[in-house]
């Protein structure tokens, strides 16, 4: 007898529904699987990354930030640097980041990783369209920000987004740099930064 998995996508349904007319497995599957779950990303979901970011950029820019073999290269490489929300084991939202050595963003920041320094470049941050304009990707920006803190060495974000998403990334806590010098089709960035130290400093100063 074929089971009906063989046939299916290598993307589950988003939505995990309540199978009609009792499916063991599937029950069996419910009670085990998270409501929501936080965790680094590995390549393992990369497809599942990929999927998000080519329905969020590519009919809007026709420009993914990065590529599949990009997620898998930093997936593979600095899988600490991301975080992924998963919704009864379902990816919903997702950020990608890698290792940094200059002040300001460049062209080769966006292809590449350097090991052990304080900088994080955060390549994409995007939301499922199911769920978008729910407060996920404000939840788990700060999520990830909040973990960073927690990764020893580090100091600060960097993070390049179009003129739209500026006023998104300052309510986050990020600060403008300027525009930025990488270009990708044509399109123009502005430069955002987000001090690591400084809402620990705060609370250290404020007597709390
Ligand atoms: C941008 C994105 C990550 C925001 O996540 P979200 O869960 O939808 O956002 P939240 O619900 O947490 O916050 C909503 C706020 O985001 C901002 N925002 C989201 N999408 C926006 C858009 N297309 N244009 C302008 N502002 C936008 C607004 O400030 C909005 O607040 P408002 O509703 O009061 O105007 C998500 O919409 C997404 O994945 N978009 C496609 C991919 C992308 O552009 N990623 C960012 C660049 S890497």
């Amino acid at each position: 007898m074929t089971h009906p998995d063989n046939n299916s996508p290598l993307l589950k349904p988003f939505f995990l529904k309540t199978p009609v007319g009792g499916v063991s497995h599937m029950r069996r599957r419910r009670h085990t699987l998270p409501a929501s779950e936080f965790r680094n990303l590995n390549p393992q979901d990369a497809i599942s990354v990929f999927e998000i970011e080519r329905e969020a950029f590519v009919s809007v820019s026709g420009e993914c930030p990065l590529t599949l073999d990009e997620v898998l290269s930093f997936l593979g490489q600095c899988p600490e640097l991301s975080l992924g929300w998963f919704e009864e084991g379902q990816l919903v939202a997702f950020i990608i980041g890698s290792g940094w050595n200059k002040d300001r963003l460049a062209q080769e920041a966006m292809t590449q990783h350097v090991p052990d320094t304080t900088t994080v470049h955060v390549h994409v941050l995007s939301v499922h369209r199911h769920c978008r304009q729910q407060g996920k990707g404000s939840i788990l920006l700060w999520r990830y920000l909040q973990y960073l803190r927690g990764v020893p060495g580090l100091r600060r974000a960097l993070l390049i987004c179009e003129e739209f998403l500026v006023p998104f990334y300052r309510k986050a806590g990020f600060k403008e740099k300027g525009p930025s010098s990488i270009s990708v089709a044509n399109m123009c960035f502005q430069e955002m930064e987000y001090t690591l130290g400084g809402l620990a400093y705060a609370r250290r100063n404020s007597g709390c």
